[in-house]
């Protein structure tokens, strides 16, 4: 069985709560969709902990830190969390050997990942760093066209840290709507993954999937997040914000 996770954002806590799920779960391939960094205070430890994926994609916090000058696109709160990660993992510093292989994790990221009809993206298909699939996206048919264009039968993207599926017809289904499970058809469909360490979904609990090959299972879980909040507001760089919206799941 796969667990499909995204948006981890140095978040220890709920990376260690996911990991020791997909574990009970039985999942025996782990995939992850980016986004392993930024915003949280833990990149390094969230780092190592993902080096045993069997895929890891690159998310657009990766590619700010890889390409420097990209994260000037970033508001000021992404701009300085990623400007701290950067620095955490120095090279030249004290931490120097452990770092140099996470640089060298970071690296061999992917940009997509296809499985036979399984398209596997941070973003979209089209822009799979950087773009955005929304539900409210379901109104916008030729955006919604393109993409699935280029879906055979099965995407699992990340990106908005908002869980949801959308099929080829245009229907946009939550978690909630299908009561956590949904049974694929022979539809082309989109899965966004939610997020291990950010949800935006209203709901703070971390989140990613499972999939069988036929079901996928939203999974849902509480964390120790008051203490990842602490760690957050702790760090002069990161903007306390950061902390809030962990709470509150927004
Ligand atoms: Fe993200």
């Amino acid at each position: 069985m796969k667990a499909i996770i995204s948006d981890i954002h140095g978040n220890l806590e709920a990376f260690q709560a996911v990991m020791e799920d997909m574990r009970v779960q039985g999942a025996d391939e782990l995939i992850c969709l980016g986004d392993f960094v930024g915003y949280g205070p833990n990149p390094k430890e969230c780092i190592d902990l993902a080096v045993d994926f069997s895929i890891a994609l690159c998310g657009n916090h990766e590619h700010a830190l890889l390409t420097q000058f990209e994260s000037s696109n970033f508001n000021i709160r992404a701009r300085s969390s990623i400007d701290w990660t950067r620095e955490q993992l120095n090279p030249l510093g004290e931490d120097r050997e452990a770092n140099l292989r996470r640089w060298d994790f970071l690296d061999s990221l992917e940009m997509t990942h296809e499985d036979g009809n399984i398209l596997y993206v941070h973003g979209t298909p089209r822009d799979p760093v950087a773009e955005y699939l929304y539900p409210r996206d379901i109104y916008r048919p030729q955006k919604l066209r393109a993409i699935f264009e280029m879906v055979q039968w099965l995407c699992f993207c990340g990106h908005t840290h908002v869980p949801g599926i959308w099929t080829q017809d245009m229907i946009y289904l939550t978690p909630q709507e299908v009561n956590y499970r949904y049974h694929l058809v022979n539809k082309k469909t989109v899965v966004n993954v939610g997020s291990v360490g950010q949800p935006r979904d209203g709901d703070p609990r971390a989140t990613y999937v499972l999939f069988d090959g036929s079901r996928i299972v939203f999974r849902k879980l509480d964390y120790r997040v008051q203490t990842t909040a602490r760690k957050i507001r702790s760090i002069p760089q990161l903007d306390p914000y950061l902390a809030e919206r962990l709470l509150e799941g927004r």
